[in-house]
């Protein structure tokens, strides 16, 4: 396992989160996406906190995707308890000490038998707690934030975060720097893209790929292993990470095949990971043409919109049952297109998402790139080879 760090992209991240870049709007909330695998996690956590910890902030990370179940409000609120407990340890007891049950910190009057809880305060009180009995600008990382808009408990504890934003900061103040991630642009931007989003007006950032710096550093460390390799050739191998979609964790371990003593690599090992490469892709295309022809006909024609429109997906609207109608040959109904929709999201893997306002995007952005390929090449929809039956809607 080896870990790259991104050291400057996490300075400049910091920089933007206190405001201090020229430009830029990072102070009233930093929106980042890249797609699934690509590394957001592990930024978020190896360099962006370290770096903020660095510069005197207090971090606060949840990720929304730890445990589905539970409602995002809850998970945030834990977590801003747990970054409390140290900072009011010792004020609590303290005050214990002193018999007194109730202390004040900066302004808010804390029952000292909750201390450590969040229970009875809201997450505005609960970060403005923190912020003042640290003494410190608070920091809070949301993973896989779009989560929150699953439920109404996650879409108040969004609008919440977003009134403790405008209380906490002032021009020249950022005392409560939220950055929320999420591995489909599409859906983060619903919490910033209407007029009734939390965090409107605010812009969706693209968090960069690992790229040839990273690269550079594997690159090294084979050099380093094994001098016989010397020179490894580089865009060679910044060519099969591009094809493995930037994610490090399959580059690494074709990487590791390739290189094993047991491989059957005749020649360089750079020709051989790019075919891997090619290969993990068709399998991984193959995957998703499977899922597709394993669903049912009117299932398929709601998928088939979905892939075709985008954000602009509406499931109901006239055209869509006209499309559903058009595709599976007979009428489909408001009921029967819920009903797919609904199958959609129970399928194994999840294939659609639904958000608390009802509506739906596709789990997995990467099928949108199956699909433009598929049908730029005139080759959409992808038909049953041996193996596939066609199924019936009951
Ligand atoms: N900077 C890095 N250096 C080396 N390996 C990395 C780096 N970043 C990520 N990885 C590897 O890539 C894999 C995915 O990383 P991570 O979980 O951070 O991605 P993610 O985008 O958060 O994924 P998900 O969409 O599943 O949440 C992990 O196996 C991790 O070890
Ligand atoms: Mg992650």
């Amino acid at each position: 396992m080896i870990a790259f760090q991104r050291t400057a992209m996490a300075q400049e991240l910091v920089a933007a989160l206190q405001g201090k870049t020229l430009l830029g709007d990072a102070h009233n909330g930093l929106f980042l996406a890249a797609p699934r695998r690509t590394g957001k996690s592990t930024f978020l956590q190896g360099d962006l906190r370290p770096a903020l910890q660095a510069a005197g902030v207090v971090v606060v990370y949840v990720d929304l995707w730890a445990d589905a179940q539970r409602d995002p409000g809850g998970l945030i609120a834990e977590a801003i308890a747990r970054a409390l407990e140290p900072q009011l340890g010792l004020v609590a007891r303290s005050a214990k000490k002193a018999g007194l049950d109730k202390v004040k910190v900066g302004g808010l009057e804390v029952d000292t038998s909750k201390i450590g809880k969040v229970d009875g305060l809201t997450l505005t009180e609960a970060l403005r707690l923190l912020h003042e009995s640290a003494g410190k600008p608070v920091s809070l990382i949301i993973d896989e934030a779009q989560h929150a808009l699953t439920s109404e408990a996650g879409e108040t504890a969004m609008t919440a975060l977003k009134s403790a934003r405008d209380q906490l900061n002032r021009p020249g103040a950022v005392n409560l720097m939220l950055v929320m991630s999420g591995s489909d642009r599409d859906k983060l931007l619903r919490l910033v893209n209407t007029v009734a989003a939390p965090f409107y007006g605010s812009q969706i950032q693209r968090m960069p790929p690992l790229g040839p710096d990273f690269i550079n550093h594997v690159a090294g460390l084979i050099e380093a292993q094994r001098t016989e390799l010397r020179p490894v050739d580089q865009s060679l191998l910044l060519q099969a990470f591009e094809v493995f979609g930037y994610r490090p964790q399959f580059f690494m371990a074709a990487l590791g095949q390739v290189l094993s003593p047991l491989a059957d690599v005749a020649g360089r090992f750079e020709p051989a990971l790019v075919e891997a490469a090619r290969q993990q892709q068709a399998q991984d295309e193959a995957q998703m043409a499977s899922d597709y022809l394993g669903l049912k006909p009117t299932e398929q024609a709601v998928l088939w919109r979905m892939l075709a429109q985008g954000p602009r997906y509406r499931p109901y609207d006239a055209e869509a049952l006209r499309f559903y109608r058009d595709i599976t040959g007979r009428p489909v109904s408001v009921t029967q297109a819920q009903k797919a929709l609904e199958a959609l999201r129970q399928h194994m893997p999840a294939l659609v998402w639904k958000s608390a306002r009802g509506e739906y995007a596709l789990q997995d952005v990467a099928m949108h790139r199956w699909f433009d390929t598929l049908v730029a090449t005139d080759m959409w929809p992808p038909r049953a080879s041996h193996g596939h039956l066609p199924l019936d809607d009951d």
